[in-house]
């Protein structure tokens, strides 16, 4: 599917690239990170699993080691720096320099601005855990993989930080392309360490995060499990980014034709966004 990011599902493959590794992916416990911890065990990958949803990750662990896999839950809220420095210490103490990270963990939101003069909160919550949240997890693991001269980060991330930036969604697509923006700016740092950087810009995976905007459901969409074959192409290439075809021509448009990009995205939001005014995996 072109609106996507490409995708290898040849397991021979993956486990050629993952088989005895150590991986953590973070956001395992629904979606995307799910599919892709299942996917990377099922390869001979040690899987270190973390989310906030403890039971659900304990069931995930359970399940993959009672089908043969390898896997580690660790139960935290990301967006606790101290939690998080507590985690990444223990994890480097029990595994060692790490192999592999996928920086999966994230919430969406779509909001219209007159909704958010009161909700602060909004801002808070999306840079807390799109952004400083994957930072302080690379804080406290890259020191060790950099030492151990070899490491792959990946970075799931969305088609919209890369195109002109579409309304309601301020909050969500600020604090990815915050994130997005740091790792490219470290990546030649770390490369001369031997850790490799891909960012997967992906542009639509039908997971609960799109739920709460119904007309996303409509438009051409990956699986979760699809979504872990688009991550998997990143673990067996390489590549310095996976992206849809579409993206680059899209992102060079957006810099080129700034205005009618401007009109289209007035446009986009009075055709699609009437339905309801917000949206999000949390609606705190
Ligand atoms: N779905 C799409 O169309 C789409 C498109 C482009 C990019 N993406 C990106 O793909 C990634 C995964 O999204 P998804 O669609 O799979 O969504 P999802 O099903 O809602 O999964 C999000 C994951 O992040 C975890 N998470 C959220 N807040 C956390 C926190 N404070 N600490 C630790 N873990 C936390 C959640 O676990 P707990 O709730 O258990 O903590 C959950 O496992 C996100 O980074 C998203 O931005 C998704």
């Amino acid at each position: 599917m072109v609106a996507n990011p490409a995708r290898i599902s040849d397991p021979e493959r993956l486990c050629n690239a993952v088989f005895g590794k150590t991986v953590l992916v973070t956001g395992a416990s629904y979606g995307i990170g799910e599919a892709t911890a299942r996917k990377l065990a099922a390869a001979g990958a040690t899987v270190l699993i973390v989310a906030r949803s403890t039971e659900r990750l304990e069931d995930i662990e359970a399940s993959i080691n009672a089908g043969g896999g390898q896997s580690i839950a660790y139960s935290v809220d990301l967006t606790d720096e101290a939690a998080v420095a507590v985690l990444t210490k223990q994890i480097t103490e029990d595994h060692g320099p790490l192999d592999i990270v996928v920086s999966n963990a994230g919430t969406s939101l779509r909001r219209s601005l007159h909704q958010q003069y009161d909700r602060p909160h909004d801002f808070q919550r999306t840079i807390d855990i799109n952004y400083l949240g994957p930072i302080w997890l690379l804080l406290g693991l890259l020191p060790a993989m950099r030492e151990n001269g070899r490491g792959h980060i990946v970075n799931i991330s969305s088609v919209g930080v890369r195109v002109a930036p579409g309304p309601q969604w301020g909050a969500y697509q600020a604090s990815k392309g915050a994130f997005d923006r740091w790792l490219r700016s470290v990546a030649p740092e770390v490369h001369g360490d031997g850790v490799d950087v891909t960012t997967v810009y992906f542009a639509l995976v039908r997971t609960r995060m799109i739920e709460p905007t119904p007309v996303l459901g409509r438009l051409p969409g990956l699986s979760p499990d699809e979504a872990a074959d688009a991550i998997a192409k990143a673990l067996i290439d390489r590549p310095r980014t996976n992206e849809p075809p579409w993206l680059r021509p899209a992102e060079l448009a957006s810099v080129l034709l700034a205005g009618p990009a401007e009109r289209a995205a007035r446009w986009w939001h009075r055709l699609l966004f009437t339905e309801s005014a917000s949206s999000g995996t949390d609606r705190r």
